[in-house]
């Protein structure tokens, strides 16, 4: 065999100094030389954290990784990276995405490694690895930590999509809080990331559709034991990987990103795909925009899962998984695209077998002939805004009513349940400051609550707008990531209570009845400042950030500096 070119041999291959002490420190982890000198060095990238509960189990998993990687005759390397738990961070974890692709870059760059495995789970914690491997462009692979196992609540099946549903039953006191108690021990009752379709699922089923995952990847669930056979041949995979450099840039073609918006429609995922996916796309150096999102997805909704449907992450797996989605889609997929298997999307999905249509569906006869994801433009969003038409009302997809504006989320937390507000089913709800820079960070607070007052009426459902995102696992005829965002002098800034709003999603239109001029004359009469912080990470992020419709990196990040070290550390 011809000897490898290997990365990590300018550290412990050199003679001298450098190299005495590259190996004499590894060795103090009780490593002989013979188990790292010349071997692919893999490191195992974890977002394990105890702060992240959905990537909680990650250090065990990296244990299966590890076995994979001996076997095949790598030398793995853990390291932790910035982990993101979407419950617990504040004020959103959308905020430290790009720092923890900062770490993820400097970490894969500045150390001896030729291939890394990226270990993640819990939403964030997936494009912010996959961004910052991009960027340094190894050989690299992704193990996500799998689905929870349903939640169970009084005998029926859970999930987070029920957490919307259950805080709005004991907000119109139709659920007492014994039994919200009970509803949330039984929500999560295992390890892994939400059971539904939502940001997390989505962002495992993007890297699988990328060709950044092994078939499967998507669905196991964390608790099912073939999710460790799963690291464990990852591991294995990825030493030969590094033999044959298959590298991030070869796999992220754009006909790659385009079978994942494809993909991202059958089976209805979470809108932060659409941020998400164009972020990666900066990174990788793929020329993706934001109308490529709902030209390419033509793709009907076949996968019934919540909240677009009825059923769970493991209902998913046990009827076929992804490869069985990927199966039905043969035709409209670009086959051709090569994978972190070696294969391409079109063999693996060769591999696809459906046992149960009532959660794959055909794509002949699916759940709903509209899904994907809509980009709305007009004077509201000049640069675009978006919405996902398989979890909207259908009778609000034409809609003109009248704006109930908030200033900001506490004002609307503030004035939302008061029964004086002046609103009523067909007012508009608009939702100011929530987006990059105005929170800054952009939370997940699209999906505005409806006002007490026409809970009780029965109302379920009203047109609502925003800069901000909403979760994945939410739903509602809910326009997001209005771009520019109000704090960036968009036009949403200058909307007031009482302007009528005109929705037309079949003509992919959001407009406010003003005209030019005042619109112009209100935005001239508009204060616009931006007061967060004059330091650190925060003052960074509101300085570079982009906006929504470029996927919300730094435009300090975009692009790649490859693998390449120009100067020595000793
Ligand atoms: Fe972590 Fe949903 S909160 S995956
Ligand atoms: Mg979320």
């Amino acid at each position: 065999m011809t000897e490898l070119k290997l990365r990590s041999r300018d550290w412990f291959g050199r003679k001298g100094k450098d190299g005495l002490i590259y190996r004499a420190w590894m060795k103090n982890q009780g490593v002989p030389a013979h188990q790292f000198e010349g071997k692919p060095v893999i490191g195992i990238c974890n977002t394990w954290s105890e702060l992240t509960p959905c990537n909680g189990h990650l250090r065990e998993l990296a244990a299966s990784v590890k076995h994979g990687i001996y076997e095949a005759g790598g030398f793995p390397v853990e390291f932790p990276v910035l982990s993101l738990g979407e419950t617990l961070m504040k004020p959103t974890a959308m905020l430290y995405r790009n720092l923890a692709s900062m770490d993820v870059e400097e970490s894969i760059r500045a150390n001896p490694l030729d291939g890394v495995v990226l270990l993640c789970g819990c939403d964030k914690t997936t494009p912010s690895l996959v961004m910052g491997a991009c960027s340094v462009d190894l050989p690299s692979i992704v193990v996500s930590g799998g689905p929870m196992l349903t939640g169970k609540y009084k005998g029926a099946d859970i999930g987070t999509s029920d957490v919307w549903r259950f805080s709005e039953a004991s907000r119109s006191g139709t659920m007492n809080m014994e039994d919200l108690e009970m509803a949330e021990a039984g929500m999560c009752r295992s390890n892994g990331s939400c059971a539904v379709m939502g940001t997390a699922s989505t962002m495992a089923c993007m890297v699988e559709s990328l060709g950044l995952s092994l078939p499967h990847n998507a669905a196991i669930p964390a608790a099912d034991s073939r999710r460790k056979v799963l690291a464990h041949l990852s591991g294995m995979r990825i030493v030969e990987m590094v033999k044959e450099d298959l590298k991030l840039s070869n796999i992220l073609t754009k006909k790659a990103f385009e079978n994942a918006i494809m993909v991202n429609a059958a089976i209805s995922g979470s809108t932060n795909f659409v941020i998400h996916l164009l972020a990666i796309a900066g990174r990788i150096g793929v020329d993706l925009s934001l109308e490529d999102f709902d030209l390419l997805a033509k793709i009907p909704l076949m996968v019934n899962l919540q909240p677009s449907g009825r059923y769970f992450m493991e209902d998913l797996y046990y009827a076929g998984g992804l490869p069985a989605v990927l199966q039905e889609l043969r035709k409209e997929l670009h086959t051709d695209c090569i994978t972190v298997n070696g294969r391409t999307i079109g063999e693996n999905a060769a591999k696809g077998v459906c046992y149960n249509r009532e959660v794959i569906s055909t794509l002949s006869d699916p759940f709903n002939p509209i899904s994907g994801v809509i980009v709305l433009k007009g004077n509201v969003c000049e640069d675009g805004a978006v919405m996902k038409p398989a979890c909207a009302s259908a009778s609000l997809m034409q809609h003109v009513g009248k704006a109930v504006v908030f200033e900001n989320i506490e004002d609307y937390k503030a004035r939302i349940d008061d029964p004086d507000l002046e609103v009523d089913k067909d007012s508009v709800l608009v939702l100011k400051n929530v987006g990059p820079k105005g929170y800054p960070g952009m939370p997940e607070v699209g999906n505005m609550g409806i006002p007490k007052k026409l809970l009780a009426e029965g109302v379920t459902d009203m047109v609502r707008i925003s800069d901000g995102r909403m979760s994945g696992t939410a739903f509602g005829t809910v326009v997001l990531h209005v771009s520019p965002e109000s704090a960036a002098g968009g036009t949403l800034g200058i909307i007031q209570n009482g302007d009528v709003i005109v929705l037309d999603v079949a003509n992919r239109s959001l407009n406010v009845q003003l005209s030019e001029e005042e619109i112009n004359q209100r935005k001239e009469n508009k204060a616009t400042a931006i007061e967060h912080t004059d330091r650190g990470y925060v003052r960074l992020y509101v300085d570079h950030v982009q906006q929504a419709h470029l996927g919300a990196d730094l435009d300090i990040l975009r692009g790649k500096s490859g693998s390449a070290i120009l100067r020595d550390s000793h």
